[in-house]
């Protein structure tokens, strides 16, 4: 742990000059917790689909929540990259970013989500893709789409990227084999996810791989055999590398809704150690640590602010929810590197799930305006209003 030397390097540097060094950094992104002392950059796509809320709530005179939605906008979240179509946002946001490590002088860290792989959401059928593995997928996939992300995030030396590595797709293979689909694309996944592992090498890029949630994985009957698969996929990557391939760590609960610290714990939670997600990180830590893999973790609280609301731990879809935590690296646990927000809260699940005023949900990733407001509504903590302009 390296943290101790790299707050001494940063406070160094501060009291050398007013102006903290941009770049490049001294600091490996995958050998210490990236996040710490960083910006999480605020993405401008969705602030701009939340521009759609500050104005509902000032229609509805409701100016204190359009003023809590202004804040969201600057809070940093994760830019989902989900299509060959979609890789142009990377440059978007590397622009947009440097525009903000320059005005602010502070380090950037962008969040990204890498998730195309063929096949996919082999088990929910709400999140397929472009690629299939019956029409040349896996190479379409690494040459379209994972070689023209690891370019751009490398040519931005001078960002920080944390990347998370296709939400739910391991999840689905250790515990879908049942499911036909699932069981065919179990070597297309591996691969495919070794590839990007591969690609994404470099001292700016920090790699964490999808764990899915304490409700999935987190039985223990499922801590050995996920931690196994894990190892295969990286092992996979280190073979197709000269230099050897490291991540930083695992993601967890991306687009899910279990809380941090349960409190009460919910009753559908009775037979698992894995009851919320630092319990989560802490029973799966060991078997990583077994496995020589990082048991460094990132969770996602966008949409655990409102807790005990669904009948299922099974339940997944527009769950009845409040924005969570807000991004911190103030987890109060080794494992933990920070609390992010990966789904952007108001993108639907998929047309399923709950309505609101009788109105169901669109398609996956469409704005679903009303549930965006109820993540206002609903946050906990409250979020701070910002009253100032809203941003640029
Ligand atoms: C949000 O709306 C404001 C004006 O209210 C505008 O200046 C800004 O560009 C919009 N943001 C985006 C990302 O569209
Ligand atoms: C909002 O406030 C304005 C001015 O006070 C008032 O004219 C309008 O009717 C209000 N609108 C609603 C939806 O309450
Ligand atoms: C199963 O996966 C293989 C690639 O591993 C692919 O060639 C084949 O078309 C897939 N079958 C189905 C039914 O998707
Ligand atoms: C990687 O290569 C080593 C050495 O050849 C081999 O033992 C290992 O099984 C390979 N890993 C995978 C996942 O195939
Ligand atoms: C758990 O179930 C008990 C008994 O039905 C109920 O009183 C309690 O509110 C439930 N707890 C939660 C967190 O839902
Ligand atoms: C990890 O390995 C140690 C030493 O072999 C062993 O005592 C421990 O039970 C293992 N933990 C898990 C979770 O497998
Ligand atoms: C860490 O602990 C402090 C003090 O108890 C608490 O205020 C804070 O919310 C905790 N952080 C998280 C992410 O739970």
């Amino acid at each position: 742990m390296h943290i101790k030397a790299l707050l001494t390097f940063l406070s160094a540097a501060n009291s050398i000059s007013a102006l903290p060094p941009l770049a490049p950094r001294a600091e490996d992104a995958r050998d210490v917790n990236p996040f710490l002392g960083k910006n999480y950059f605020a993405n401008s796509y969705y602030a701009g689909e939340l521009n759609q809320t500050v104005n509902a709530f000032l229609t509805k005179n409701d100016s204190l929540n359009a003023a809590r939605t202004r804040t969201v906008q600057n809070t940093g979240t994760f830019v989902w990259i989900t299509s060959v179509a979609g890789l142009s946002n990377i440059k978007t946001t590397i622009d947009a970013a440097r525009t903000e490590q320059q005005r602010t002088r502070k380090q950037q860290i962008v969040q990204l989500v890498l998730y195309d792989l063929p096949d996919r959401d082999c088990s929910g059928g709400q999140s397929g893709g472009e690629f299939s593995s019956a029409n040349d997928g896996l190479n379409l996939y690494k040459k379209t789409f994972v070689d023209p992300y690891a370019a751009a995030l490398k040519s931005a030396w001078d960002l920080t990227f944390a990347v998370i590595l296709e939400p739910d797709s391991l999840g689905n293979v250790i515990t879908n084999q049942n499911i036909p689909f699932c069981a065919n694309a179990t070597s297309t996944y591996e691969q495919g996810i070794a590839y990007a592992i591969a690609k994404l090498q470099a001292p700016n890029i920090a790699l964490y791989i999808d764990a899915a949630h304490g409700g999935w994985l987190g039985w223990d009957g499922n801590l050995a055999p996920a931690a196994t698969e894990f190892a295969k996929v990286v092992s996979l990557s280190q073979n197709l590398t000269v230099g050897g391939a490291q991540i930083r760590g695992f993601s967890t609960d991306v687009s899910n809704f279990n809380p941090y610290i349960a409190d009460p714990r919910a009753n559908y939670t009775e037979y698992s150690n894995a009851y919320d997600e630092l319990h989560y990180a802490e029973v799966l830590a060991p078997h990583l640590t077994n496995n020589s893999l990082p048991a460094h973790f990132i969770i996602d609280q966008g949409r655990s602010g409102l807790q005990n609301t669904r009948a299922t731990w099974g339940d997944w879809c527009n769950v009845e929810a409040g924005f969570g935590t807000p991004p911190t690296t103030d987890t109060n646990s080794t494992l933990v590197d920070s609390i992010v927000w990966a789904k952007p809260g108001g993108e639907s699940d998929g047309a399923c799930g709950p309505t609101i005023d009788g109105v169901g949900a669109p398609n996956a990733g469409l704005w679903w305006e009303a549930y965006a407001e109820e993540l206002v509504k609903n946050a906990d903590p409250p979020i701070a209003p910002t009253y100032a302009t809203l941003r640029k």
